[in-house]
């Protein structure tokens, strides 16, 4: 049983390799793709510390893109909404997205809630099992509290759900599936956005992805 979105209806399709391997591109470009995929409540941070990694990363030289929930859901996703099957969508769609970034050789950054375990573990799998060999997949877990994220209240959202206005919001009548095994874990309640960065950028460098 599938939804609308998981129905595959590409048939008689044959996979075209290229002329050139994944590892010439990135000795050619002198990068190495890989995945740095941000997860969290709204308001939690994600994308503020995507924006400074980005920063920093870029006046370094290196090629990364990053991919923001509402920024995406303002184009490529502006089709679904926030029902389960729809975030499902909005989640493969940009764990898709976000491999083809990283076998180019960029290092894309990601940032969506990405509330349910099972579609982050699906991109997850996007990346660890691909035809042309594994592309790192990097999951950090923004941690932080509801009560804060509640106090930020950016975009008075959290504001909206409390009053009912706004059905189905992560964190009050939506679940939030924390990561089991995050490969980094950072806690914008109590590290400033520098911290943050830097330990981005030590767990970019552990894995190869930049020089450190
Ligand atoms: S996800 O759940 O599918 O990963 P995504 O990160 O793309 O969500 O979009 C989240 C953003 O959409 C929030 O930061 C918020 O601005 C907006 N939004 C609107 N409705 C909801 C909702 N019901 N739950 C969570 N976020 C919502």
């Amino acid at each position: 049983m599938g939804n609308e979105h998981t129905v595959n209806k590409a048939t008689n399709v044959t996979w075209h390799d290229g002329n050139i391997s994944r590892s010439e591109r990135f000795k050619a470009l002198n990068a190495t793709g890989a995945t740095l995929w941000f997860t969290g409540l709204s308001a939690s941070g994600k994308s503020t510390i995507a924006c400074a990694l980005e920063q920093v990363l870029v006046n370094r030289g290196v090629h990364c893109y990053r991919l923001d929930g509402d920024n995406i859901r303002m184009g490529l996703n502006k089709n679904l909404g926030f029902s389960a099957e729809d975030r499902a969508e909005n989640i493969r769609r940009i764990g898709e997205v976000a491999k083809l970034f990283a076998d180019s050789g960029c290092i894309a950054l990601t940032s969506f809630i990405s509330p349910y375990r099972a579609d982050r573990d699906l991109c997850r799998t996007l990346h660890e099992q691909d035809q042309a060999g594994g592309i790192p997949f990097l999951e950090v877990f923004v941690d932080c509290p509801i009560e804060v994220c509640e106090e930020r209240d950016p975009k008075g959202l959290y504001k909206k759900a409390r009053a009912g206005q706004l059905k189905g919001f992560t964190g009050i009548d939506d679940p939030y599936e924390a990561p089991t095994k995050p490969e980094l874990v950072l806690k914008p309640a109590t590290m400033s956005v520098q911290d943050c960065v830097d330990a981005c950028l030590e767990l970019l460098a552990a894995r190869g992805a930049i020089r450190s």
